[in-house]
């Protein structure tokens, strides 16, 4: 159904949070009463909170602190030129974090650093202005462990007026409520569908992906197992363990399939055991299964795989813990590939390329390659240069030359 054209409009502001507490205890969510919010979680489960608040999901989105922000403040190293007359500065004033437009020497304007994106190979940031927000111009890449323009700005204009949407926090935070539009004639709480993808409620945003993004609301889970500390059996809790493969897969692939698809519904709705094609439908460029980009289309990618295609089981959870970031070394991940290519032989040329440890210590540098994105690229102060960002690619497979 077509939206009608807005004319008149009120914003209505968090009705959501004006639901009833729970007298145990003075936590609320702003995703509702059905949630309990990870901090909850630590007396039971210790274990995977301990790892989880450390990794790259809980990270996904974080304030704008010093702490946070991976890129340097210092002088010498906070500027970056856009031509002789124009330069970003990242300063710091009376503990807030800004970029400082200066022209000829001369300060322009300073918008702060409110909210980071990306946490593992990159940090772009943002600022709030009348509940939209806007990308800042620099962001900061760990390849470098430097500044450099945000992915696909360019490095002769900076600009301040780049919108961040709501999917960007759909797939990088735990929750972002938009804030909605009504007609004036109708005064209602009733949205008439008229979501408004760019405008959004500040007040409602949950930094980073937390235990309930992947596992559901879990209040009665934690009611019912505080109520009945002997229960040994999960209660009111989606078990993974009996979600089948295509369930397992979708509850990662939300967020690690790529942005092309046609949406149907926000992700923030989505729950384990759910179908992901109650959320995206295929469309051309969904579809173009050559172009999938190494950033952010890990399942894409996978699905293209023989080891994926062939074997009854692989899933994401076969290499990766959900509650801590990948090792550092790719010993491990030999150790699962090994444990279904026990019997996997190479050539005498491959085997004359190097050392027999080497293969079969590091199955990954050869056949899940690093790639450059096509979708992401910087540039660096006073270069001309363009870099691409580089990503190990999930179509498990035999390549001609890999790249180290
Ligand atoms: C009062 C204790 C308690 C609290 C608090 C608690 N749980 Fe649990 N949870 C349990 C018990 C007991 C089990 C079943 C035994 C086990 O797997 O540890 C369980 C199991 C689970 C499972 C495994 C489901 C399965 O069968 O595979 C998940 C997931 C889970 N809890 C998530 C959470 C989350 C998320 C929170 C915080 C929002 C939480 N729990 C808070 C007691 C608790
Ligand atoms: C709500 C969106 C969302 C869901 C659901 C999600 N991820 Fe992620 N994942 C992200 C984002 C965003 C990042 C980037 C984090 C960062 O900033 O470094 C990420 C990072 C990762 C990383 C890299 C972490 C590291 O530092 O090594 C792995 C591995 C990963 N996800 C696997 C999974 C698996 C497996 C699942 C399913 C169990 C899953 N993800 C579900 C959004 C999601
Ligand atoms: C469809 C889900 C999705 C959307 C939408 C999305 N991202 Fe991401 N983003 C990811 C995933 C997954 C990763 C980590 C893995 C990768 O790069 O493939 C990531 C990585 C990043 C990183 C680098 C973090 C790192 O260290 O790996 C930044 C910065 C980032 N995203 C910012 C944004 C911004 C800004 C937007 C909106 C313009 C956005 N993302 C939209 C899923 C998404
Ligand atoms: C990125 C998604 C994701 C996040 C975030 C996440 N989990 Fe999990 N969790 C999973 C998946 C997937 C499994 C199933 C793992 C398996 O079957 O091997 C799981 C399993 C569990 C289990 C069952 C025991 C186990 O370790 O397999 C518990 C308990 C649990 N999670 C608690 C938590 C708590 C508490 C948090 C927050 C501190 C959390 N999870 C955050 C995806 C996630
Ligand atoms: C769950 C089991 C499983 C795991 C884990 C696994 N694979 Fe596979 N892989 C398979 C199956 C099944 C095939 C298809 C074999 C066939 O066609 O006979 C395959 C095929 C391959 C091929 C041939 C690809 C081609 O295009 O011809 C390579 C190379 C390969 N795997 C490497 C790896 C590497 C490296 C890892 C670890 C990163 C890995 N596999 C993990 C099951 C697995
Ligand atoms: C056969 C093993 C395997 C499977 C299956 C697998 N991954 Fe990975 N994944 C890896 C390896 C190896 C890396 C590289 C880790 C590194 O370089 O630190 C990686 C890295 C990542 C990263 C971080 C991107 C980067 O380059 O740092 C994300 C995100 C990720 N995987 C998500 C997923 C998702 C989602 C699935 C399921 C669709 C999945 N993976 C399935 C082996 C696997
Ligand atoms: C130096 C790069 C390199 C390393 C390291 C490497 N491979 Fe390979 N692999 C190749 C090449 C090249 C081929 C195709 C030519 C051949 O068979 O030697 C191949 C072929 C394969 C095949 C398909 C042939 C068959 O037997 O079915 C599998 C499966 C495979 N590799 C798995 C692995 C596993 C598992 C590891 C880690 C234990 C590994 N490879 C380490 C380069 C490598």
């Amino acid at each position: 159904m077509k939206k009608a054209r807005i004319v008149f409009t009120i914003f209505i502001f968090g009705i959501f949070l004006t639901g009833c507490k729970n007298e145990s205890d003075d936590y609320t969510d702003p995703r509702g009463t059905d949630y309990a919010g990870s901090e909850s979680c630590v007396q039971c489960h210790q274990k995977q909170h301990q790892t989880a608040i450390h990794s790259g999901h809980f990270k996904a989105s974080l304030p704008a602190t010093k702490e946070n922000i991976l890129g340097y403040f210092a002088n010498g190293k906070n500027t970056f030129v856009y031509d002789k007359n124009t330069r970003v500065v990242m300063e710091e004033r009376n503990d807030s974090l800004y970029q400082v437009l200066y022209k000829n020497g001369k300060e322009i304007k300073a918008y702060p650093f409110d909210v980071i994106f990306g946490f593992k190979h990159a940090q772009t940031s943002g600022y709030w202005k009348n509940h939209r927000f806007y990308e800042l111009p620099i962001s900061y890449y760990k390849s470098i462990n430097n500044w450099a323009t945000s992915p696909n700005y360019s490095a002769t204009k900076p600009d301040f007026n780049r919108k961040i949407i709501k999917e960007c926090f759909a797939c990088h935070s735990s929750n972002i409520a938009s804030k909605y539009v009504t007609t004036a004639s109708t005064e209602t709480y009733t949205f008439m569908g008229m979501e408004v993808d760019d405008f959004m409620n500040k007040n409602t945003l949950l930094y980073g992906i937390d235990c309930e993004r992947c596992h559901g609301p879990a209040k009665k889970h934690v009611q019912t197992h505080l109520k009945f500390p002997d229960l040994k059996k999960t209660q009111n809790m989606v078990s993974f363990r009996n979600l089948n493969r295509q369930q397992r897969i979708d509850a990662c692939g939300l967020c690690h399939s790529g942005g092309d698809h046609t949406k149907l519904k926000s992700r923030f709705q989505f729950k384990p055991g759910e179908s992901l094609s109650d959320y995206f439908k295929e469309n051309q460029r969904s579809k173009d299964t050559l172009n999938y980009d190494v950033h952010g289309n890990q399942l894409g990618l996978l699905s293209r795989s023989k080891c994926f295609q062939k074997s009854q089981t692989m899933d994401c959870i076969t290499c990766h813990n959900p509650h801590q970031d990948s090792p550092k070394s790719y010993v491990s991940y030999s150790k699962i590939c090994i444990s279904c290519h026990q019997n996997a032989q190479h050539n005498a040329v491959t085997l004359k390329t190097i050392s027999k440890l080497k293969l079969t210590n590091n199955c990954v540098e050869c056949h899940m390659p690093k790639q450059d994105s096509k979708a992401i690229r910087f540039q660096q102060s006073n270069s001309s240069a363009v870099t691409s960002y580089s990503l190990r690619t999930h179509k498990i497979a035999i390549y001609p030359t890999a790249k180290k």
